[in-house]
């Protein structure tokens, strides 16, 4: 839950607080705000700043990572962008240069970067000498929009993704809407997919504004930024208030996911790096749940067509990649991780339905149901009988 009104701190920072479950902090937001994100991480009265960030996001912001720092004494721990970076290597490396610089319990760790060094940052924090405060600068929209607003700290194991992981609250969230200028247009859309997600399924009633903005082409701009943080600050704070954890109402926020992990992980097995981003694979994995809501006589065409509408108007094909056929997204989907909440027959998965927009079906308290892979076969033969993406 967030609070009602938007305040206004100073004439470039507005600010909510953010509550989850019994951890609550402030979230920070403006425009071209980085001398106040300084004065308020001075204000924290740290002996010591432990910046984590990756090695594209340092050399470009080198001289901002200063001005933040001020007069503190502060180090930069980078290493190559990407989840190479979200390893117990890694982890240890950073953990031994934060302790051999000298830092203390009154030191302050603060991530400079996406959701990976944000990721990596969080654990470091929980684990120096049982916790340390932790302050997010998310520079990705990602980050922004959907990473920080969770408590979830993880690394990858040998064997899967965010494996290894905490929970873990940071004592302040700032974000400069400004440095989104330098991302990558991949980038900056798949948190705009993540808004939409919020939208979609979580709060219906920004879906007009949501619209009117894509439609204009103005996701981009500072003051539509800015609006789409406030919303995705309330949507997803909405469903994770009173769930720390996220395996309650907060399982919403996986609309979308179980097919999109399922086309990003096959696409990025054939094609590394350069395949679908998170938040375009997770819209295309929207659409195929809208098909199987439909198909079920729950979503209505209109409600399919704004499904359709914002995916493609923030620049996602409504196709599987090239790479991916219909078996390779179903192989994966068969050992989808949301398979402990609900029991279900072998052929089917708990899954995120929308019985209408932002009213997921629901299961007991969970926001699941049980579909067959049958039902998704037939929604992703849909999808794939749209031209491919490349
Ligand atoms: N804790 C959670 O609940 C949660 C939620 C969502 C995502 N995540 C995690 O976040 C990670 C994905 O986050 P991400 O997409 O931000 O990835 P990321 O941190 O790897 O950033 C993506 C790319 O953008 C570059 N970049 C970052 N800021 C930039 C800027 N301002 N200008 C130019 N380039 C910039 C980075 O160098 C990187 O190459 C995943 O590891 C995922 O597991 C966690």
């Amino acid at each position: 839950m967030v609070s009602n009104s938007l305040s206004r701190e100073s004439t470039a920072l507005r600010s909510r607080t953010v509550v989850i479950g019994e951890q609550s902090f402030p979230y920070h937001f403006g425009e071209d705000c980085l001398t106040e994100i300084a004065a308020a991480i001075a204000a924290l009265d740290p002996d010591t700043l432990v910046f984590v960030t990756d090695d594209t996001v340092r050399n470009r912001y080198s001289p901002e990572i200063s001005r933040l720092a001020g007069g503190i004494p502060s180090i930069t721990l980078s290493h190559s962008p990407g989840e190479s970076m979200k390893t117990l290597t890694c982890l240890s490396a950073h953990l031994e240069s934060a302790l051999r610089a000298g830092i203390t319990r009154r030191s302050v760790v603060v991530s400079f970067g996406g959701g990976v060094p944000g990721n990596l940052a969080g654990l470091m924090a929980n684990l120096l000498f049982r916790g340390v405060r932790l302050v997010h600068i998310p520079t990705t929209t990602i980050a922004a929009m959907d990473s920080v607003l969770s408590l979830k700290q993880a690394i990858n194991s040998g064997v899967g993704k965010n494996h290894l992981g905490t929970y873990y609250a940071p004592v302040a969230v700032f974000t400069d809407v400004r440095l989104f200028a330098t991302l990558p247009e991949r980038e900056l859309r798949s948190g705009l997919c993540e808004m939409a997600k919020n939208c979609l399924a979580i709060d219906p009633s920004t879906l007009t504004a949501m619209r009117e903005l894509v439609a204009k082409g103005l996701s981009a701009a500072p003051d539509s930024l800015l609006w789409l943080l406030d919303a995705s600050i309330a949507a997803k704070s909405s469903v994770t208030r009173e769930d720390t954890f996220e395996r309650g109402t907060g399982l919403v926020l996986e609309y979308g996911h179980t097919v999109g992990h399922a086309i990003e992980i096959s696409d990025h097995r054939v094609r590394g790096t350069a395949g679908i981003s998170h938040g375009a694979a997770i819209a295309v994995g929207m659409l195929v749940a809208a098909h199987i809501s439909h198909a079920r006589g729950w979503l209505s065409d209109d409600e399919v067509g704004i499904h359709y509408e914002l995916t493609t108007g923030l620049g996602v094909e409504p196709a599987l990649p090239a790479a991916v056929s219909v078996e390779d997204v179903l192989a994966v989907v068969a050992d989808d991780n949301k398979r402990g909440y609900l029991p279900v027959r072998p052929d089917s998965i708990p899954f995120v339905l929308l019985r209408a927009l932002g009213r997921p079906e629901r299961t007991g308290d969970l926001p699941l149901t049980a579909v067959s892979l049958t039902e998704i076969r037939a929604a992703l033969d849909v999808i794939a009988a749209t031209a491919e993406v490349g």
